[in-house]
This record gives structure tokens, sequence and C-alpha cells, in this order.
């Protein structure tokens, strides 16, 4: 949800700002913009759509911001793109999140004699700035004055034409990093986008105020004004730019990738799991919580939790999470499952436990995340940068480590790491021209249909959540995925000639319930197509079939794999966006 870079240092600052943006722009891709101090005057360049130039039209200077645009007041165009001027042109803004009280500001200030030419919440921030300008010596303090009367989860940059190389930011909910390079300092939301310049960074914390001087900063606790001590953290090296290789898209690479993120998660010793086991073991209950994707890895979480290791794990998804709060105690454990570690909805939810008392674990892709950080039992999933705004590598990731950790309640670890080797050599198999051809061949087939089902069970259940979820985001179609125990209790009313329903079938003891689903379905015309077990492709309901690197236990991994593949496949056919599907954002920091 936006972007947010700075950059102050001996490179030109248009070129750095640009590079970051360009890295960040799976956080929102509706429009951009950059600001450069050029000698006391400050320039702007802003544009609709992706950023798909080399250079930027400004001037060279050693100081700039820039921002990535995903709209949420005001529609999408130049004005409202980031940043903005101060009526007086002295300094620029741009912020992600949101500004809850923003007409309340926005009233007060229109009282006053402000005018506004964009349609943004943005703007208010700026002209609260210019107000406190009038009590206050210094802009630093008019930038802390005007956040601390802001209500939501807001970050915001400034950059000043009063001085050279002047930035001051201030961070509340939405991330942001800073970096401590040779060449120069750097801000930005997510490290990636200047991860190619330097391993050292401050992961800063909310409320945290940066103002960078030249080639100094200091930190400052925005609510209270006072000076900060802070902490220098060395980035895992092994984060470098991040490039689609040979590959046409991020989706596809990062599909591919996971032959190797599965057993990359999975690469904790039964020693690093042993804090999390005792948790689990010694909570009333454990709540595994996530949104979109993250909640669908929730619950086949929980269901290893349960089925494997007979724990009381519930999963509930972060949005919907107050609803159980009445019944949320302290002996409870809250386990959070996110990719970015930056999920507003997720966060609030482990705030709330906080307060009660429970202790909290996380599953992240992203270190130093706000979840990754708040969290008493902090777990990663390494499986590297995930650019693709549909999430793939990471969910079977997430639900890996909860497989081996199930597992490693009962003693099978070792069991549990052969298994999910099987499932990364399976995969390796699987990833060829022949099964990508046949996924092609069923994709070009259906691609004029618009509604889909899909039906699991058991395993299989959240797979066909995920799986549907997967190929709406990118082929804009509506599949629906739902358990084939519902089917007979209303969704089969939908069902009509040439209906694609897709069964997901692994060899376990739900198969038998899943082929009399789905005879039931072809009775009434379906276009039945299996996915699973290839054991199962002649049997007769199914009238195309899609072998996946099924496997025992983590069958249900390798299917939604297949779904990956097929959503790919045919939002290529359609000519759609991949890896930036329309109305979306990878990290959804706002409420
Ligand atoms: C879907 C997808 C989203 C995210 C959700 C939570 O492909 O990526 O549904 O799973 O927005 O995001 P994280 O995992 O960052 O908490």
């Amino acid at each position: 949800m936006c972007g947010i870079v700075g950059y102050v240092g001996k490179k030109n600052s248009s070129d750095i700002v640009l590079d970051g943006l360009k890295t960040l722009e799976y956080r929102g891709y509706d429009s951009w913009g950059i600001a450069v101090n050029d000698n006391g005057k400050l320039d702007v360049f802003k544009k609709v759509g992706e950023i798909n130039i080399k250079k930027v039209p400004l001037p060279k200077t050693s100081s700039a911001i820039g921002h990535t645009r995903w709209a949420t007041h005001g529609g999408v165009n130049e004005i409202n793109a980031h940043p903005h001027f101060s009526t007086r042109r002295d300094f620029v803004l741009a912020q992600n999140g949101i500004v809850e009280n923003y007409q309340d500001l926005k009233g007060k200030l229109i009282m006053k004699g402000y005018t506004f030419d964009t349609e943004t919440d943005t703007e208010v921030i700026v002209r609260l700035i210019e107000e406190k300008r009038k009590s206050n010596e210094t802009l630093k303090d008019s930038v802390r004055d005007a956040f601390n009367e802001l209500e939501g989860r807001n970050t915001v940059i400034v950059l000043d034409s009063s001085k050279e190389d002047h930035i001051i930011a201030v961070r509340n909910g939405s991330p942001l990093v800073l970096g401590i390079g040779k060449d120069g300092i750097f801000l930005a939301s997510d490290a990636l986008a200047f991860a190619k310049y330097t391993k050292d960074v401050v992961f800063l914390d909310n409320y945290d105020l940066v103002e960078i001087n030249g080639n100094e900063f200091k930190i400052y606790d925005a609510k209270s004004g006072i000076r900060k001590e802070y902490k220098v953290t060395k980035l895992n090296n092994k984060i470098k730019g991040i490039s689609k290789g040979k590959y046409s898209h991020f989706m596809i690479k990062e599909i591919v990738e996971q032959k190797d993120t599965v057993l990359k998660a999975a690469e904790y010793s039964e020693d690093d799991l042993k804090a999390i086991i005792e948790a689990v073991r010694n909570a009333n209950r454990v709540y595994i919580t996530g949104a979109g994707t993250a909640g669908f890895a929730s619950g086949q979480i929980a269901y290893y939790l349960r089925n494997i290791a007979k724990v009381d794990a519930l999963d509930v998804r972060s949005y919907d999470f107050e609803t159980f709060l009445p019944i949320l105690t302290k002996n409870d454990l809250v386990i959070a499952v996110s990719q970015s570690g930056e999920t507003a909805d997720t966060i609030e939810i482990l705030e709330f436990a906080k307060e009660k008392g429970c202790k909290i674990g996380c599953i992240v892709n992203v270190e130093g995340s706000t979840i990754h950080r708040m969290s008493d039992y902090k777990y990663l999933i390494h499986a590297g940068p995930e650019i693709c705004v549909a999430s793939t590598k990471v969910f079977t990731s997430q639900c890996v480590f909860g497989y081996l950790l199930a597992k490693s309640m009962v003693n099978e670890y070792k069991e549990a790491k052969s298994y999910i080797q099987d499932l990364s050599d399976g995969l390796s198999d699987y990833f060829n021209e022949k099964s990508f051809k046949h996924i092609k061949k069923l994709a070009k087939k259906i691609k004029d249909n618009e509604h889909f089902f899909i039906l699991g069970k058991g395993q299989n259940s959240y797979i066909s959540l995920e799986g549907a979820l997967k190929v709406k985001e990118i082929s804009y179609k509506h599949f629906e995925g739902f358990s084939a125990g519902e089917l007979k209790h209303g969704v089969i009313a939908l069902v009509e000639d040439d209906t694609p329903v897709f069964s997901i079938i692994s060899d376990d003891k739900d198969s038998k319930d899943i082929i009399s689903a789905t005879e039931e379905v072809k009775a009434r015309g379906a276009f039945t197509v299996g996915v699973g077990d290839s054991k199962f492709k002649n049997e007769s309901c199914f009238k195309y079939f899609l072998p996946t690197a099924s496997n025992k236990e983590l069958s249900g991994l390798a299917n939604v794999v297949a779904f990956q593949l097929l959503s790919y496949f045919l939002a290529d056919s359609l000519g759609n966006s991949i890896d930036k599907p329309r109305n979306l954002a990878k990290s959804v920091t706002v409420k």
C-alpha cells in the first residue's frame, strides 16, 4: 500500500529513488512521483501508471524523495499522485497510510483559509504542517506537531528546500527502514529498495522521527521530541537486487522457486523449534491468524496442528478476529501468518492480544517487519523476496513450516523432513514443459467461461479456497472454492451445462467423498476436472485430469501449485497484467 523512498548522498538522487520505487512497485502502481531539491528549488515529476522509464527528467541533485501510490482517497491522476507541494513550495511530502480524521482536520484548515488542490488525505498533512510552522521554529518540530494530530496508521516523508539535503520522516503503522551506506543515507518502506547499496539498516519503530541533514541523521521519539538511541541491524547478505531472470514474469519464477523454498522453510533444527513447541503445548488454545492467502495458510497450519499434533488450534481471519476477543485469554497463544509482516488487520489483532497478555508467535517472510518484531516466537520462512502481488511460494512455505511444527510435536521431525524433501523433488519433476502444456491446454479450453467451482476436503479444503483466490486475482474470473461437503447444501444449484468444476483429490480417506461429489456435478452437466494424485486420472467422473506432484501428507501443497499455474496460464492467455493485477497491492498496510 504505497511505497516511500528517500535518499541523501553522493549519487544522483533521482536515479536512486527511481530505482528504489521500481523495487517497491509491488506496494502500489496506480501512479508515482519523485521530488528533488535543486539548490533550494523543489522540482517534482509525477506520472500515472507503472514506472516504465529509465530516467526522470529532473536535475542531478544529492537529495530526493519518491512515492508509488495505491489510491485510497481521490482518483488516480497526476494531481493526486505524491509528493505534494506546500503552498509556498518550500517543502514536499509523500505519505503511506490513511489519515482517519482528515475530514475533521480539513474542515478546520479550510476555516483558517487554507485551500486544497487535490482530493487526497495527504494534502491535509501538508497544510497542517504549514499551520504548525507558524508556531514552530523548525520544520522538524512542525512535522512532529502535525504528525501527532493524525489519527490512523501513517508514515510520511518530507523534503525541505530551505536547507540542502534535509529530509524528515515519521513512521506509524506503515513500515519505514533507514539504510546507512558509504555513499549516502536511504529511507524506504522496504529495505529491498536499497539492499544493493547497503546492508546496514535501522528498522524504525512506530513514532520514530528521523531527520537527515547531509550525511548525518538523528532519530527522535515523535511523541516527546526526545532524541532516541537506535540499533543498526545487518541485513541478510543474500538479499540482493531482484530480477525476473530468464522468466517473463515474477509469478512464474516464484512458482518454480517452490522446489527450493519449501526446503528453506524447513531449515530449522529440532532445537530451533523447542520454544514454539513449548508455547503451543502450554497454550490453552492456539489461534492462527492472517488475511487473504496468509489466512488460508493459517487454516492449513491449524489443520496440521489439529490433525497431526492433536492441538486445539483454530484459524481466524485477522479482519474478523474481533468477534473472538471476548473469549481470548492470556493463556492463549496467537500465531500470526504473514508474508510482509505489515498487514494492518493482522497487526491490530496482535496489539489486542498483547494487551490481553497473550504470547505472540509469527510465521513471516520479511525480517524486521512489524509483526516479526512484535512477536515473542519469531520464525522466518526464508522464501526470499516475493514480488508478484499474488502470493505463491510464501503460501507453501508457511504451510510447510506449520507442518514441520505439527510433526515435531509428535516426534516425527525426521519423517516430516523427508516428506518435505519428497515434495521438493516432486515439484522439481513437475515443473516441465509437458505439465505446463497440459495446463495451458485446459486454460485455453475454459478461458471463455465466467464461473468456476473448486471442491476440496480435509487436507485440500483450504487448498480449494487458496486455489480459487489465486485464479481470481489474476484472471479476474469468478472462481469459488468450498468444501465438497457443502455442495449438496446449496452450491449445486449453480452448476449447469459445461460449468467447470475442479475436484481436488489426494490418495487419502476423503477421495471417495470427492469422487461422489464430482459424480453429482457431472450428472448435472458440469465439465469436471480432477486435480491431484495421478492414481485417479482414469476415474470416470473426471472429464479432464491435472496430475500434480501429490505427496502423502503434503499432497495439498502439491495440489495448490496446479492452481497457481492455471492462474498464470489463464491470465497470460487473457492478456492480463500478471505481476500487478488490477486494484490489488501486495502489502495491505491500511484497514
Ligand atoms: C493474495 C495475497 C494476499 C495476502 C494478504 C496478506 O495472493 O497475497 O491475500 O496474503 O494481503 O498479506 P501478508 O501475507 O503480507 O500479511
